[in-house]
């Protein structure tokens, strides 16, 4: 599991030693040859001749699987917990599950993280001693990870991620971590919430792949945080094109201006102000990018915009954090954008004047239901819904591992248009003491009615796939289930892979849709 998660070897020791730290004991027997059984175990290889491994691939394949979808859910920024705090209880309850006394997973996690630490030398030491060439090659290894992924498209936006200094752009980190696929949290508001980061490596890849920018072109980016993607469009679109990158933030802009110059894209223009009103004085852009989450669809962008030009922005398509990355084409009629397809993420939400607070129920400790107003939620009929005694179904639909089922949140969400939709949040420790065990692959999506609320959970079916289920509570929870379930049935039905959504410039025209201050978003099927 933690291999698959993509943890390297420190990282895999920091889960074990977290995991020992959850057990503590004043129990100390020594037991002899256990760090060494332990450590054959660890550092088993899945396809060498007689392997421990092979005696339960099934096992081997599960967890291996649930690794890649817990690291799937950290980069689109879906857990609450980082990573490696949510493996930990991972193996805290498989531990709990198959009866082991806590005493002894203490020593099996503490002989687990030894393995770790004596090994530490040979795998942390860098190649050489030099400081440069450990970033050249983590440079390099990053871009191999993106390329691996599949999710470079063209040369132009491979080339730039093999260029790019990431670690100029976060001095406050040390190079393996500036080069790990994984975001770099920056900024933290007062409650301790992330405000700035620099995003997941393979997600700005994907951006920017979907952005399509071209040598020559005008680039706006509105979030400027560290630095990194201005310094890659600045690669992408040449000493012939221009950038200019947007910054709410005063001492954001500020370092982001300092990492630039540094890194030599000093002719990137740097702005401090809300990216909700773009930047007028260098429209128009070809190209829009906005690298915070968006409520709305501002005027700006689009007068800022030519005809023809691309706009890639995470929409917040509903208020329970329900976000993708559209990449919108401008239509000819001006009035109207359009995107052909949409990208899974999670993203820090703009501020200023687009700023929307999010709406949660909080339905027992460690257990919120994060919701959109505009559905009209009773929160105080769901504050109480998990006080009713659960009733559930299985539905028979079988959803493959690798199935291009990403949107079946986004789907609840918009064809269920009589029905609240929302996001079951269950902490580790409410989900250990089996409040709710909502599916993580679509990240808690739940229908409620009232006060009754039915959410999504899958069971396995067999190695490469699971059935989805529905587990229900309150008054309505019969009716609410077959809702559910005939959702899910249409869903199978259709398998839609991809939504087409379009953004009108009116937000009062004649369209049912998402309606927005500025906008209105129709999502279709
Ligand atoms: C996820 S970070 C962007 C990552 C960045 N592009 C990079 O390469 O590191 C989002 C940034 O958007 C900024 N932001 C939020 N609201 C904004 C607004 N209205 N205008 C401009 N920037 C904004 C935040 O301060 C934060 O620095």
């Amino acid at each position: 599991m933690l291999r698959g998660a993509g943890l390297d070897w420190y990282e895999q020791g920091d889960v074990w030693h977290r995991v020992a730290a959850h057990r503590s004991t004043s129990d100390t027997p020594t037991l002899p040859g256990l760090s060494r059984a332990v450590g054959a175990l660890i550092t088993a290889a899945d396809d060498a001749p007689g392997s421990p491994l092979h005696t339960r691939p099934a096992w081997r394949s599960a967890f291996a699987h649930t690794g890649r979808r817990l690291a799937r859910l950290a980069h689109s920024g879906d857990l609450q917990r980082g990573l490696r705090a949510v493996l930990a209880h991972h193996l805290l309850f498989l531990f709990n599950r198959i009866g082991i006394p806590g005493t002894e997973q203490h020593h099996l996690a503490a002989a687990a993280h030894s393995v770790f630490r004596e090994d530490h030398h040979m795998s942390s030491a860098p190649v050489t001693g030099s400081e440069d060439h450990d970033a050249d090659r983590l440079r390099a290894a990053l871009a191999d990870h993106i390329r691996a992924r599949g999710t470079f498209r063209t040369a132009a936006v491979e080339q730039a991620f093999r260029s790019v200094p990431r670690h100029l752009f976060l001095p406050e980190v040390d190079a393996a971590t500036a080069y790990a696929p994984r975001p770099v949290v920056t900024k933290r508001d007062a409650d301790g919430a992330a405000v700035s980061s620099a995003s997941s490596p393979n997600l700005v890849a994907a951006m920017l792949e979907l952005l399509d920018v071209r040598p020559g072109q005008r680039v706006l980016e509105i979030g400027a945080a560290t630095g990194i993607n201005a310094a890659l469009l600045a690669e992408v679109v040449g000493e012939t094109g221009a950038v200019s990158t947007v910054e709410i933030d005063a001492d954001l802009t500020e370092r982001a201006q300092r990492a630039l110059v540094s890194a030599g894209y000093g002719r990137v223009v740097v702005h401090c102000g809300d990216g909700a009103l773009g930047h007028p004085e260098s429209a128009p852009f070809d190209r829009i990018i906005v690298t915070a989450g968006a409520w709305d669809v501002p005027p700006a962008w689009w007068q800022q915009l030519v005809p023809g030009g691309r706009l890639v922005v995470p929409v917040r398509l509903h208020g329970s954090g329900l976000t993708r990355v559209l990449p919108f084409d401008r239509d000819r009629d001006a009035a109207t954008m359009t995107a052909r397809e949409a990208l899974v993420c999670g993203f820090v939400p703009m501020r200023g004047i687009d700023d929307h607070p999010d709406d949660v129920v909080r339905l027992a400790r460690d257990v919120l239901l994060a919701v959109d107003r505009a559905d009209g939620p009773d929160a105080q009929a769901l504050a109480n819904v998990l006080t009713y005694e659960p009733s559930s179904a299985w539905t028979g639909v079988v959803v493959g591992h690798d199935d291009e089922a990403e949107h079946l949140d986004l789907w609840l969400a918009t064809t269920t248009s009589d029905l609240g939709f929302g996001r079951l949040r269950v902490g580790p420790d409410a989900r250990g003491a089996g409040a709710a065990d909502p599916a993580l692959r679509w990240a808690g999506a739940s229908l409620y009615l009232n006060g009754s609320l039915a959410y999504v959970v899958v069971r396995p079916h067999d190695e490469r796939s699971d059935e989805l289920g529905i587990v229900a509570h309150g008054p309505e929870s019969a009716g609410l289930i077959e809702r559910l379930r005939s959702a899910l049935d249409e869903w199978a039905r259709r398998r839609p892979t991809q939504p087409m959504v379009t953004a009108h410039s009116n937000p009062v025209c004649d369209v049912a849709g998402i309606r927005r201050q500025h906008s209105r978003l129709v999502v279709r099927w």
